[in-house]
């Protein structure tokens, strides 16, 4: 019985304790004039969409991640080791000439054959930082900035964005190479595209080869983006030269593999159909508001 009192007085207490807040409460309503409704959901913010480079460097991952490849970074200011002399560019190699690259100028470290620092001319020189830290097997994938000393054009850039494959095991073949390339084709343009391997030169590389995607906008028939080729060249790739591997004290006796290149702004410009590449670095709203 005596609980039971207590319980009733505590519940008379709490209930007045409650009712002169509700009271005060709403006096305090009457009182305020801004006539806000502070009850009403809020306005939602314009959301912002991502940079069409992000979108298409997300795709390009997740494809390659699917398959085991894991994410690798390097450095943007690179020595001339890991840009150009470990990738097997010897030091007359008219090959450097490929690439017009921004040097920075400091006092020559006495370590390579310049010494010169530069901002790196490919993503290629992470293969090098990869097989530097790591043993085989290594399947990776590497995206970042490059930059060349390019005018600028609606089909150039001075910095634009590539990602880097590279793939070392034992016994790697052609084939397999071949294979991931045709599995990235499709997963990234669509069931029916096609892929082929034109030789090329690399100097890290040997065979190397330019790869070409069938164009998805004409199915192959030929329009003005493909040139009437019916083809568009997207990446480069081939097997790593056993100088690569000796470089990174890999033996290529034991261990051989494969790599690709390409350039993030070229597969969105064929995506989306998009004219100039100065429209990426531009951040018009007008532009960027369409990759919603
Ligand atoms: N680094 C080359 C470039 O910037 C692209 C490339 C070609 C990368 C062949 C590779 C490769 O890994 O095997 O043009």
């Amino acid at each position: 019985p005596y609980t039971t009192l207590f319980r009733s007085k505590l519940k008379q207490t709490a209930e007045a304790i409650c009712e002169q807040y509700r009271e005060a409460f709403e006096q305090q309503e009457e009182n305020t004039s801004d006539g806000l409704d502070y009850t009403l959901p809020g306005e939602a913010m314009p959301s912002g969409s991502f940079h069409p480079i992000t979108l298409v460097r997300s795709r390009i991952l997740s494809i390659f991640s699917r398959i085991g490849f894991n994410v690798s970074d390097g450095p943007e200011v690179e020595d001339d080791w890991h840009n150009f002399s470990a990738l097997n560019f010897l030091p007359e190699h008219p090959a450097r000439d490929m690439q017009d690259t921004f040097f920075i100028n400091l006092d020559p470290d006495k370590e390579h054959y310049n010494g010169q620092l530069a901002l790196r001319t490919h993503t290629s020189s992470v293969q090098i930082r990869v097989l530097d830290n790591e043993k085989p097997p290594v399947r990776t994938i590497c995206p970042g900035r490059v930059y060349r000393n390019e005018a600028i054009s609606a089909r150039a850039h001075c910095f634009f964005h590539q990602v880097e494959g590279l793939y070392i095991d034992e016994g790697v073949s052609f084939a397999d190479l071949k294979q991931t390339l045709l599995y990235f084709a499709q997963e990234m343009f669509g069931s029916d595209a096609k892929i082929r391997l034109r030789p090329s030169y690399f100097p890290f590389t040997e065979p190397s080869a330019e790869m070409d995607v069938s164009c998805q906008i004409c199915k192959g028939k030929g329009c003005n983006v493909c040139k009437y080729t019916g083809w568009l060249e997207i990446m480069g790739c081939g097997m790593v030269d056993p100088n690569v591997l000796k470089n990174c004290g890999i033996s290529p006796e034991e261990y051989n593999g494969f790599a690709f290149g390409m350039g993030i702004e070229r597969i969105a410009m064929l995506l989306y159909q998009i004219g100039d590449i100065r429209m990426f670095y531009e951040n018009d709203v007008r532009f960027l508001e369409q990759f919603k």
